[in-house]
């Protein structure tokens, strides 16, 4: 099938590769001349597994190919994406003008039947915004359906995400396009839902909000935890063998930040205020998650006090593991109050350093995860990296000033770094 992309960004770029890799005709569009270019050239722009490879081994097989028109895109592909950002504004709506604009750049040029697919995560009813706006601006009054196709993938892990997803879910209304997305889909062998557009589009915003809840009730159990002298470990593990609940994504912590859950949650409270619902626990949920970050903060200055000419080594800034994404990191949150407060931040992560870097200037940072101990008064975990495990931490000790860890991932075994001497602080422990 031939299929075009239009946004080349995150979702836009991997959802691209995996349907060329599974053989479809891939034209991925962007207006970003830049990056069209670069892509091109075989870089991509930001730092996920396996995706450069996969790009390159279907441009090199005439499956996948990048450009910058639209007029291009309706002309040689039956289906087309719109994978365009949705950015929040500041009163944490959605703010739709790339999708609008797309909406109405399809219509210029259509001239016969098209599929018109919504990736980005949109408000529920926006389908419905998207058909009318292609109606009112098409020129020659071609045929065409709108589909809701929502993406599920996390950052990180996207390309196994999208090759083996949990299900696929397609909101739309007519027979025609039903069996161009079933099309599209049959290579992944996966559960294919059918629902209308509304439902589809609600559908992403719920599971979002609901995973986003999910952690903000471990971190509420963590806070409880922490008052009983229980173990938010064990409670969790004693949660998730339920299999009615189970154990993924209840893992405590820092909080869930990223590109996605916090702008979605925000995004979700607005749409069901606009449709006269109160979704209180989504706000408290937002709270809570707030407060995780508080409470973290608050553990350090009583364990050390002022952190004024303090130096604190800092492990992690992307917002997750395995994506050098720094977009609403909480680690990088942290870094600003450090700092704010008037401690130097030796600071390491393994892919998101150049990112971090240009957001905020003042961080020193190291070539390797050891260093950050030089001259510490305390090491603060921040992003759930594997390799933080595996660290020389014996060596770590001896240059810090005192061997203080807060580990906001509860990445390290606790008992071990007690029994090297370490005062070590996690989260719910
Ligand atoms: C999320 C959704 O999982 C995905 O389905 C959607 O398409 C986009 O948003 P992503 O933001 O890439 O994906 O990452 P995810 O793995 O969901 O983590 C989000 C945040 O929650 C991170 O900050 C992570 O550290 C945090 N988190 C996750 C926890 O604190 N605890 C957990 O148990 C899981």
């Amino acid at each position: 099938m031939k299929i075009a992309i239009i946004g080349s960004g995150y979702v836009g770029l991997t959802t691209g590769a995996c349907f060329a890799e599974v053989g479809h005709e891939v034209l991925c569009v962007d207006n970003d001349q830049g990056k069209v270019k670069s892509l091109r050239e075989g870089l991509v722009p930001f730092y996920e597994p396996g995706l450069e490879a996969m790009i390159a081994r279907n441009v090199a097989a005439g499956r996948l190919r990048f450009g910058e028109s639209i007029a291009e895109a309706v002309e040689s592909s039956l289906a087309l994406f719109i994978a365009v950002p949705t950015p929040p504004r500041e009163d944490g709506s959605v703010d739709l003008h790339y999708v609008e604009k797309v909406a109405r750049e399809i219509a210029g040029v259509l001239h016969e039947y098209r599929v018109v697919v919504d990736k980005s995560t949109v408000p529920v009813r926006t389908g419905e915004k998207v058909a009318q706006t292609i109606e009112r601006y098409s020129k020659q009054k071609a045929d065409f359906d709108v589909v809701s196709n929502p993406e599920f993938l996390r950052e990180g892990s996207a390309i196994s995400d999208l090759m083996n997803p949990d299900r696929i879910v397609i909101g739309a209304s007519s027979e025609r396009a039903i069996a161009i997305m079933k099309e599209i889909y049959q290579p992944f062998r996966t559960p294919v839902l059918i629902t209308d557009v509304n439902s589809a589009e609600l559908i992403k915003h719920a599971s979002n909000s609901f995973l986003a809840v999910k952690i903000s009730y471990i971190n509420m159990i963590s806070q409880i935890c922490e008052a009983s002298k229980a173990d938010v470990l064990l409670v969790a593990e004693g949660m998730g063998l339920d299999r009615r609940i189970g154990r993924s994504f209840l893992q405590a912590g820092l909080g869930w930040g990223g590109s996605c859950f916090p702008k979605d949650v925000s995004a979700f409270i607005r749409i069901a205020e606009e449709l006269g619902c109160d979704f209180r626990l989504l706000k408290e949920a937002a709270s809570i998650n707030r407060q995780q970050r508080e409470r973290f903060l608050k553990k350090i200055r009583e364990e050390i006090w002022l952190l004024r000419d303090k130096t604190i080594g800092l492990l992690g800034l992307a917002f997750k593991n395995n994506t050098d994404d720094t977009r609403q990191s909480v680690a990088m949150a942290l870094a600003e109050n450090f700092i704010q407060e008037g401690a130097v931040v030796r600071a390491y992560d393994p892919k998101a350093m150049a990112k971090a870097k240009q957001a905020l200037p003042e961080l020193h940072l190291c070539s390797r995860g050891e260093e950050v101990a030089q001259g510490a008064d305390c090491v603060v975990v921040a992003t759930e990296w594997e390799e933080f495990r595996e660290l020389d931490w014996l060596s770590m000790k001896k240059r810090m000033v005192t061997p203080l860890v807060f580990d906001g991932r509860n990445l390290l075994d606790r008992e071990k770094m007690a029994a090297w001497g370490f005062t070590y602080r996690g989260i719910g422990r």
